[in-house]
C-alpha cells in the first residue's frame, strides 16, 4: 500500500522536478512564490506531551475563523503550493476540520499532496472526519497522507503524550484508518514517531511493533522550534547528548541503510 502511494508521489514529483529546478535556482535571486506549506489550524490539544509546548498555547478564542480562513486562502500567495500539510495543536479538536480541509482542497490550484497529522486520541471525532477528508482528497485526485503520532508502545506512548489509554485510544483511530486504506489505495496512512531523550531507548521497540500491525512509519529526530513547536526552552531537559546523541544517529542512519527505499 506505501509503495502504491510512493509511485504515485514520485511520479507526480518527477513531473515538476524541472520546474523545481529552476526554480531552486531563481530563489537565490529574488523571492518565489512558497510551494509547501504547514498550518497550524489550532494550538488547542488534546494531549500535553513532553517534547512539545504547542498545547501550552492553545486559545480557541485567538483560532483563525472559518471564513478568515477562506480569506487567507484567496490570497495569490498559495498559488504555487503544491504539497500542504494541517497540524497543530490537535486538527480534530476543531469541529470544522472537514471545511477548512475542503477549503484548503479547493483554493490551492497546485496542490498535489495533502497530509495530515494527528494525535488519534478521540476516535469517536477523529474518525468520522479523517474518512471525509480522505474522500475529499479522493474526489480531487489529491494524494494523501495521514499520521497517527505514536511515541512508545503501550504505557511509554501513555507517558511521553501525558494520557491515560492514549496508546488504547489511539490504536482504535490507527485500526479503523488500516480499513479504510482498503478502499482507497492512494491513501497513505501509517504512524508518526518522536525520538527523544525520553523514549529513544523504547525505538527498536516501536519500530519492532509497527512492523508486526503493517503499520508505515516515520520518526522524527527531535527538534527545538519556538516557531513550529513552541519549545525551544525544552532543549536542555530532552536533546539526547554525548554517547546518547551518536545512538540516535546511529537509529535513524540504520533507517537508511536497512529500510526499504519507499518506505516512510
Ligand atoms: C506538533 S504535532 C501536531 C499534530 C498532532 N497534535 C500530533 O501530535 O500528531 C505534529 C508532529 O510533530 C511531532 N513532534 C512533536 N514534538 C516534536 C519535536 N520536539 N521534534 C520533532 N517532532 C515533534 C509530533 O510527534 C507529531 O507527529
Ligand atoms: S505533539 Fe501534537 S499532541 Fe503533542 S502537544 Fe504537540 S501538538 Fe499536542
Amino acid at each position: 500500500m506505501a509503495q502504491v502511494y510512493a509511485l504515485k508521489y514520485l511520479a507526480k514529483a518527477a513531473v515538476s522536478a524541472p520546474r523545481d529546478l529552476v526554480n531552486s535556482f531563481v530563489a537565490r535571486v529574488k523571492p518565489i512564490h512558497p510551494t509547501v506549506l504547514i498550518y497550524h489550524c489550532t494550538f488547542v490539544c488534546d494531549a500535553r506531551c513532553e517534547m512539545c509546548s504547542n498545547w501550552t498555547r492553545g486559545d480557541r478564542k485567538t483560532d483563525m475563523t472559518l471564513a478568515e480562513i477562506e480569506q487567507a486562502f484567496d490570497s495569490p500567495l498559495w498559488k504555487n503550493i503544491e504539497n500542504a500539510n494541517v497540524s497543530g495543536g490537535e486538527p480534530t479538536t476543531r469541529n470544522d476540520l472537514v471545511d477548512i480541509c475542503r477549503i484548503m482542497l479547493d483554493k490551492l490550484p497546485r496542490l498535489r499532496k495533502f497530509g495530515l497529522n494527528t494525535t488519534g486520541l478521540t476516535p469517536h471525532r477523529a474518525i468520522p472526519m479523517l474518512t471525509k477528508i480522505v474522500e475529499m482528497c479522493e474526489e480531487r485526485g489529491v494524494i494523501f497522507s495521514f499520521r497517527v503520532s505514536i511515541d512508545g508502545v503501550g504505557e511509554m506512548h501513555n507517558q511521553v503524550r501525558k494520557v491515560k489509554k492514549g496508546f488504547e485510544k489511539a490504536s482504535q483511530t490507527i485500526r479503523a484508518m488500516q480499513e479504510l486504506q482498503k478502499k482507497h489505495k492512494r491513501f497513505n496512512f501509517g504512524v508518526s514517531t518522536t525520538i527523544f531523550h525520553m523514549n529513544l531507548d523504547d525505538a527498536e521497540n516501536i519500530l519492532a511493533w509497527a512492523k508486526s500491525e503493517k503499520l508505515d512509519i516515520v520518526f522524527n529526530m527531535v527538534r527545538f522550534t519556538d516557531a513550529m513547536l513552541g519549545n525551544s526552552e525544552l532543549e536542555v531537559k530532552w536533546k539526547p547528548m554525548g554517547p546518547e546523541e551518536e545512538r540516535m544517529r546511529e537509529f535513524f542512519l540504520d533507517r537508511v541503510r536497512m529500510d526499504p527505499l519507499l518506505d516512510g
